[in-house]
């Protein structure tokens, strides 16, 4: 009798399992639950941050020049540049060795290079008579030479090559005082 009984208890708890497994099975598993959960897998694994990353690339080639600083060896280095930003700052972010020793305050001539094609020295913005005069007592001075403080990037000028010239002239070391005009 007693085992009859536990018989009927063990069978009973077998079937509510069952019943509860397939329960389980029904509701956790229709095509819906099924598309959601591929919808959560593709947005981890294939989320759209590749055409954004691709994008954020576009625009940061709009916003920044290809410039060539090519040294006294004649060795190049290829960089960006942001627009807006000077050829001497450009220089020291890359480290570059173009000196610039008043820090781009136009009271000196260390930041001396000179612009290797005409055409893209043609689309620089005119020097400032201050500029002209630092330019006056830079070393090797030729006709495209600029001060690399003053050469702001901007779209015009993308393929921008600038030579650095094999010495500088640095009045507080050498101890030279211009003129006053
Ligand atoms: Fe001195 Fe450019 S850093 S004039």
């Amino acid at each position: 009798m007693f085992f009859s009984r536990f018989c009927k208890l063990g069978v009973h708890a077998i079937r509510n399992l069952e019943k509860s497994a397939t329960l389980t099975v029904r509701t956790s598993y229709t095509p819906k639950a099924h598309n959601q959960y591929l919808g959560s897998l593709r947005n981890k694994f294939f989320c759209s941050t590749a055409p954004k990353a691709s994008s954020e690339q576009k625009n940061e080639d709009k916003e920044t020049i290809n410039v060539t600083f090519c040294d006294k060896d004649g060795e190049e280095t290829h960089i960006k540049v942001p627009i807006g930003m000077s050829m001497l700052e450009a220089a020291h972010e890359n480290d570059i060795e173009l000196e610039g020793a008043c820090e781009g305050s136009l009271a000196c001539s260390t930041c001396h290079v000179i612009v290797m094609d005409v055409d893209h020295y043609n689309k620089l913005s005119e020097p400032t008579d201050e500029e002209n005069d630092m330019l006056d007592l830079a070393f090797g001075l030729s006709e495209t030479s600029r001060l690399g403080c003053q050469i702001i990037a901007k779209p015009e000028l993308d393929g921008l090559r600038l030579a650095i010239p094999a010495a500088t002239r640095n009045f507080a070391v050498d101890g030279f005082k211009p003129k006053p005009h």
